[in-house]
């Protein structure tokens, strides 16, 4: 059935292959394509409707992250597509404009499957940011960039990682992919670039610079743009989290984007305790760390007619969050037992026939979220975007600032967000948070919640 004026997308999930050296296939996962998909384009205000076909002999499911929608469209573990059989949700655009994502979230295999290449991009726009001018040609001066690392083995063959350690620290890799290419360069034809950065890694934490040190202008985080655009040097990034730098080229000196991994681990692999602050960097004691710390993830050439062009001093009004709103806190504390054995949120580990909490539509609520581990955890909250009141007592930094579905929470640290749900009410069918490092997902680190 499909509603007037539904814009319809059909997609295929199929097996495929792909060349991570050359020369060599492994089987991967991909949407109509062997690896990854294609990048969707949504307006906010505008119905849309997908035909999803899974070709694949395994069951899957799609997620759509960091969108507000009905539970029967959320693409949890709950919306199961069986091999061979079509899902075909629909539902309003009502996100503001910024870089989302959709990719597998099946019951305990969410790792795997986005691993093998379940996740594309997602681009909504709107009027609101369109009126101010930013780049916003896509592949010409707008780009996103889904980074994820990938563990090769020596013969070339990408492998899925199952032991205790990737278990427990989850899945990192030892080369680092753009959009599925390695050592990838932009040929810019523009005097301003934006980047639409998405961590797609399972588990691995990025800090993104420039080569040199130049500042880079942060201009979005996971809900859409900021107030105005933060001049930064460095940016971290955990799995599920997006953000949207400009970057100047008109000076036409080519431009590197690198990234270093900082250990997220600290305590466990006898890092220096401080968290994920801390000074210690390149992950001891991880799977395979490539050389050096330091990941080359794109290579800008600038063309030399590139014309300087002025960002907009102001973005978007967004206030500050006020808690004086919230009706209630809730408290979240994550943790993982001896040695990973104990992925839980609340002393509980994800129960698909379990609603952990009952959240009434329309309310503002503070979610407070402890880490009693001794690792970073990114939590993802489904069917909102929130604001950051603090962490650990203090104002969050630039990237917190706006509006936000997944938030990083150091050990021994509490973050506070005020959150909100909107209608799509379901007293039955469950919306997921969880940790976004996909392992701990899959091994019970997710709690089910209604609005009702
Ligand atoms: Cu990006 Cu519940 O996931
Ligand atoms: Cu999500
Ligand atoms: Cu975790």
């Amino acid at each position: 059935r499909i509603e007037q004026g539904e814009r319809v997308f059909r997609l295929s999930l199929t097996s495929g292959q792909k060349e991570f050296v050359a020369g060599v296939a492994s089987p991967t996962i991909g949407i109509d394509a062997p690896y990854l998909g294609p990048t969707l384009e949504m307006r906010r205000g505008e119905r849309v409707r997908f035909h999803i076909d899974n070709n694949l002999a395994e069951g899957a499911t799609v997620h759509w992250h960091g969108f507000e929608l009905p539970a029967s469209a959320d693409g949890g573990p709950h919306q199961l597509i069986c091999p061979g059989e079509r899902w075909s949700p629909s539902f309003e655009v009502r996100q503001r404009a910024s870089l989302y994502w959709y990719h597998s979230h099946l019951h305990r295999r969410a790792g795997s499957q986005v691993y093998a290449g379940l996740a594309a991009p997602i681009y909504v726009r709107d009027d609101q940011e369109e009126r101010l001018g930013l780049p916003s040609e896509y592949g010409i001066d707008d780009i996103p960039l889904i980074v994820q690392d990938r563990m090769i083995d020596g013969s070339g063959q990408l492998i899925y990682p199952s032991g205790m350690q990737a278990r427990m620290m989850g899945v990192r890799g030892n080369r680092i992919y753009v959009n599925g290419t390695e050592d990838a360069v932009f040929d810019a034809a523009t005097g301003q670039l934006r980047l639409r950065l998405l961590n797609g890694s399972n588990a691995r934490f990025y800090d993104f610079s420039l080569e040199g040190g130049a500042p880079m202008q942060l201009i979005a985080s996971d809900g859409g743009l900021l107030d105005r655009p933060h001049p930064v040097r460095s940016l971290r990034l955990a799995p599920g989290e997006r953000a949207q730098i400009i970057l100047d080229l008109a000076e036409g000196r080519p431009l590197r984007l690198v990234a270093s991994s900082p250990d997220n681990m600290m305590g466990m692999m006898g890092g220096q305790g401080r968290g994920m602050m801390g000074g210690g960097m390149m992950g001891r004691g991880n799977d395979g760390d490539p050389s050096g710390g330091v990941f080359r993830i794109l290579d800008i050439r600038p063309a030399d007619t590139a014309r300087s062009v002025r960002l907009p001093a102001e973005l978007a009004p967004l206030g500050v969050p006020d808690p004086s709103l919230a009706v209630r806190t809730r408290r979240f504390v994550i943790d993982m037992g001896m040695m990973g054995g104990g992925m839980s949120i609340n002393d509980a580990a994800m129960d698909m026939d379990v609603i952990n909490e009952r959240v009434p539509v329309g309310q503002w609520e503070i979610w407070e979220i402890a880490n009693a581990s001794m690792m970073a955890h990114p939590f993802h909250i489904h069917n909102t975007q929130f604001r950051v009141i603090e962490r650990n007592g203090r104002a969050p930094p630039p990237l917190e600032t706006g509006y936000k579905d997944t938030v990083v929470v150091n050990p021994r640290e509490q973050v506070r967000v005020l959150v909100r749900f909107e209608e799509n009410t379901d007293p039955d069918l469950p919306y997921m948070y969880h940790c976004h490092i996909l392992e701990h997902e899959d091994a019970g680190m997710m709690g089910q919640f209604v609005v009702m």
